[in-house]
Order: C-alpha cells, then structure tokens, then sequence
C-alpha cells in the first residue's frame, strides 16, 4: 500500500500512516491553546482590549470547530508540508535536490562534508562575509584561506582566489553578499581547473540569478538563510541546501545523523550509515531538522518573493538614480542582462578620496538623522577568534587589501526592507546633503 512504501523512501520519521494505535500518538502534539499562543504571539494586542479579545475568541473558535472535526494537525517535524516545499523550492530553483534544514549554517555543513573537507584541507572564502561561512571548517581543523573582495560589489576576487591556491586547497565559498551574484563563471572555471569543490553561500541569494541559472544552483552546494531578516522567512528561522549533484540523493540522511528508514537492519527498523563524500566515507553526526510550520510559512512567503524582491529593487533603482548627481557616492550594482540580485542590501560606498571624511564620518551623521544602517560585515581576520585560534590575521589582512579599505574607509549597508516611500526619500535627501557636508 502507498502509505507503507511514502515511510520507507522518506526519513519522516512520524509519518506511520494510519493504524488503530499510531506510533505518533506517543508524542504530543499542538492543541488549541498552543495554537492560540501564537496567534497571540503573532499578532501582539491587549487581550483586554475588548476588541482585540473578540478577535481571539473567534479564531479560538475556529480552532475548536476544526478540532472536533478531527481535522487536525497531527505531524509537526519533517511531515508532507516540508517535503512539498522541498518540491516546489525544486522547481523554482530548477534544481535536483532541495533539503529543509535549520538554517544556512546546517547547509554549509552537509556540503562540505560532502565535499570530503578533512583536518588540514584549505577553504577559500572571501574577507566580508558572516562568520556562519567559515564555522565548519574552523570547527574541523581546516584551514580558511581569506580571499580579498572585489572592490565594485564586495564579492570575493576570482583572481584572489587564484592567488591564493595551494596543493591543499580542496574548496571555495564563494558568498552572494546583499544578494548580488559572485561572478560564478570564474569561479567555477578555477574550481574545475583545480578539482575544488563549491559550496555557494546564498544567504542572501534566494531567487537572484546569474546567468538564467539560479544562484546556489551553480556551484556543487548551495544554501539559502530564511533567518528572519532574510527577504523572505520560515518563520524566523530556516534554510535549504540545494544540489545537481547524485549528493542530493542523500540529502535526507545527511539531514539526520545518517538515520536510513529505506533500508533497516536484520531485526530493527532502520538503519544508520555513514555517507559517501568525495574521497570517503563520513559520519554525520549533527540533527538539523526542520518542522512543518516552518515549511508552512515558506511555502506561503514563497508566493510573494517576486513582488518583494521587485519592490526592493523599485527602492535601489531610486537612491542610484538620487544618487547620480555626487561623484562621490559610488554607484550600487544593479541588475544586467546576465544578474538578477534579490536586492537583500543596498551597497553603499563612497569615493572618499573626493571628501574631507571617510564611512566613518558618514556614519556619524546618518546616526544623527536617524538612518540606520547594517554595520555587520566586517572583515573576519578582524574578529578575535581567528587570532585566538592561531592565524596571522595581520598577514591576512595584508593579502586583503580592498576588504580592508572598503571596511576602514568606503561601505555600509542601506535597508531596502519594506519601507515607505517616503522614507527612502528621507534617506536620500539626507545622505546626500551629508555627503556634501563632507566635500
Ligand atoms: C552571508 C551570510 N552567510 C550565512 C549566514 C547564516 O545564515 P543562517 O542564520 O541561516 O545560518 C548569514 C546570516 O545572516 C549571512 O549573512
């Protein structure tokens, strides 16, 4: 029967299908006042409020109604919903294999692995990026080689990149900061050169395209964030690893401590295995599952990720195009022919050898008119632990030129979330009689 054979190819692990006595039933799950709490959580009010109260006890109702009809949700983690987002991130990214996981990091993870990185191997990653890139190498005992960053859009150098290989490079990440794509061509042709495996960080990816390919759908591995401050989200937090590669067959082991529902052990239900990477065998160790309403929200969030990322794009368009008149404000890379951003972040970055100040004087008076912006990418020989853990970071930061520059002296990120258009205007008024304060 069908529902026999959906348990044995998936790792759902609930999902014993129907019985008189359900192995799910011996976990609990949701009941109405759960439910309720987080509507509550959701949508914040008074509940003494009169009206907000009604408001409640309707849903409330609701949710009893429902209840009573047995129409229920019964699977919480890993259930038909994650699995049909899986298929239709599948077809949006035209790509193999998709799998829901915690968030990015875990994605990083599962590809590495995969790419068979060992203690003593090399990764290459670009100076700006979040430090989430390099944990797991880190975490191993790799060593993570710095590649300096383009100084047009702060992606990583292909040309660094080549400089720095060595006999142990085994991968490259390169990192689609802001959501602007890494130009993939080079990179994969140095990769395949070299036989290095890619794990793209597409954090800031989803939905961005380079070259009609999907970003994250280029390199071997790729993973997306859908953290809350992502342009879209799982409910605050989530991520996808994505593959062409045969890899992606084992996605949902990898997801999962190895744990093999399809093939059980003489005797027992299941069995464990370790995975085949490049160059051998590995154990997977960590759980990174993810739960139906998460998948629920994505699914949903999914719909209107093209009007978002379209009305991010309206945004970044204005400021360049407010922007023209200074010389001194570089202009934001937007899209061509061949990119396709999602407009995450706007890039912002000053020519600051035409002005009397630098980014950091810039900042000073955006703090001043209320104009936050996303001060978060910093160069990662300059966080503590690269030092605590024994790396030249001056050396680093030697061999990283631009990053450092770009830091010290040129960008910031600007918010293109949903604000008005009002306060766009405010933005770029402001910035632009700051900058001329400054010349
Ligand atoms: C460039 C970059 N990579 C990776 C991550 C990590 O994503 P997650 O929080 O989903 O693990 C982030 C998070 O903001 C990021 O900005």
């Amino acid at each position: 029967m069908s529902i026999q054979k959906e348990t044995k190819k998936s790792d759902f692990r609930y999902d014993t299908g129907e019985a008189r006595v359900p192995w799910a039933a011996v976990g609990e799950s949701m009941n109405v006042d759960d439910i309720a709490a987080i509507i509550r959580f959701l949508i914040p009010g008074d509940a003494n409020d009169p009206s907000y109260g009604g408001k409640m006890q309707k849903v409330i109702t609701a949710l009893e109604e429902l209840h009573k009809s047995g129409n229920y949700v019964s699977k919480l983690s890993l259930g038909s919903y994650v699995k049909k987002l899986e298929e239709a991130i599948q077809e949006f990214l035209n790509v193999k294999y998709a799998c829901f996981i915690t968030n990015a990091t875990a994605g990083f993870e599962i590809g590495l692995k995969f790419a068979g990185i060992k203690p003593g191997d090399e990764v290459i990653a670009p100076a700006i990026t979040f430090l989430s890139t390099i944990n797991y190498p880190l975490l191993i005992g790799a060593k993570v080689v710095l590649a300096d960053v383009d100084p047009v859009t702060l992606n990583i150098s292909p040309e660094d990149i080549r400089r720095k290989i060595t006999p142990r490079t085994k991968a490259i990440i390169p990192v689609h900061i802001g959501g602007y794509p890494c130009d993939m061509d080079a990179i994969m042709e140095i990769a395949r050169e070299h036989d290095l495996m890619v794990v793209e960080d597409a954090a800031h990816g989803f939905g961005g395209y380079y070259k009609g390919k999907a970003l994250g759908a280029i390199g071997d591995f790729g993973s997306f964030s859908f953290h809350e401050v992502k342009n879209i989200t799982s409910c605050g937090e989530g991520g996808i690893v994505v593959t062409n590669s045969s890899y992606g067959e084992d996605f949902p082991k990898s997801r999962f401590g190895g744990f093999d529902i399809a093939h059980p052990i003489d005797k027992w239900l299941y069995d464990v295995v370790a995975l085949e990477g490049k160059g051998g065998r590995y154990t997977v160790g960590g759980n990174h599952s993810s739960t139906e309403i998460q998948a629920v929200s994505l699914l949903n969030q999914l719909k209107r990720l093209p009007g978002i990322i379209e009305e991010r794009k309206r945004h970044a368009e204005y400021l360049n195009s407010r922007f023209s008149v200074l010389e001194e404000i570089l202009p934001c890379p937007l899209d061509t022919e061949d990119i396709k951003s999602t407009y995450h972040l706007y890039l912002f970055q000053l020519d600051h050898t035409k002005l009397k100040g630098d980014i950091q004087d810039f900042k000073k008076k955006m703090d001043e008119r209320g104009i936050v912006q996303i001060p978060h990418f910093a160069p990662l020989y300059r966080f503590s632990y690269l030092k605590q853990l024994g790396y030249d970071t001056a050396a680093m930061q030697k061999s990283c030129p631009n990053a450092e520059e770009a830091f010290l002296h040129k960008f910031t990120h600007l918010p293109l979330y949903p604000l008005t258009d009002g306060q766009v205007e405010y933005m770029a008024d402001n910035i632009i009689e700051g900058v001329k304060e400054m010349k």
